[in-house]
């Protein structure tokens, strides 16, 4: 089946536009209702929105590769983005990103086997006065300890 987007995405997505004084700037709110939409950004998610926006396909997939905030495989249902620039590396990153590892048994760019928890990282949140930080999904988790991992993980599970 063709991918599109459905009645209430269009509707949003003609609202976005209407924002824009030409179509193809709309690219990074429009690729984000498509994840919101599709869950992941598929080729053939990519090549609709290119044809909405009439853009090249290149710059959708450009796009898709650089910012961590979309999806381009399968994510679970607790997306953990741990930031490992220098704030968050200075005050402990590298621990917490251990200590996750440990307790999910997966590795960055992995997803658990039950679907549950993928693990990322992610270069600088903004969140660096409060260092080091994790976002799961849309919440930012700050000033981490392995301990708050712990809570926040029997929180989730
Ligand atoms: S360095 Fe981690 S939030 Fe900025």
């Amino acid at each position: 089946m063709a991918v599109a987007f459905s009645e209430k995405t269009k509707e949003r997505f003609k609202a976005i536009l209407a924002k824009y004084p030409e179509k193809g700037a709309a690219l990074l709110p429009a690729m984000w209702l498509a994840q919101k939409e599709f869950s992941v950004i598929t080729p053939e998610v990519e090549e609709y929105v290119a044809k909405l926006l009439g853009v090249p396909l290149v710059r959708v997939h450009e796009v898709l590769t650089f910012y961590t905030m979309y999806a381009a495989k399968p994510l679970g249902k607790y997306h953990l983005q741990l930031c490992t620039n220098i704030s968050c590396t200075l005050l402990g990153a590298e621990d917490i990103l251990e200590h996750l590892k440990d307790k999910l048994q997966i590795g960055a760019g992995e997803t658990t086997p039950d679907k549950k928890f993928t693990l990322s990282t992610v270069e600088c949140l903004g969140y660096c006065g409060t260092a080091p930080v994790l976002q799961v999904n849309d919440d930012f988790h700050e000033n981490l300890t392995t301990k708050k991992v712990d809570e926040l993980l029997a929180k989730l599970k």
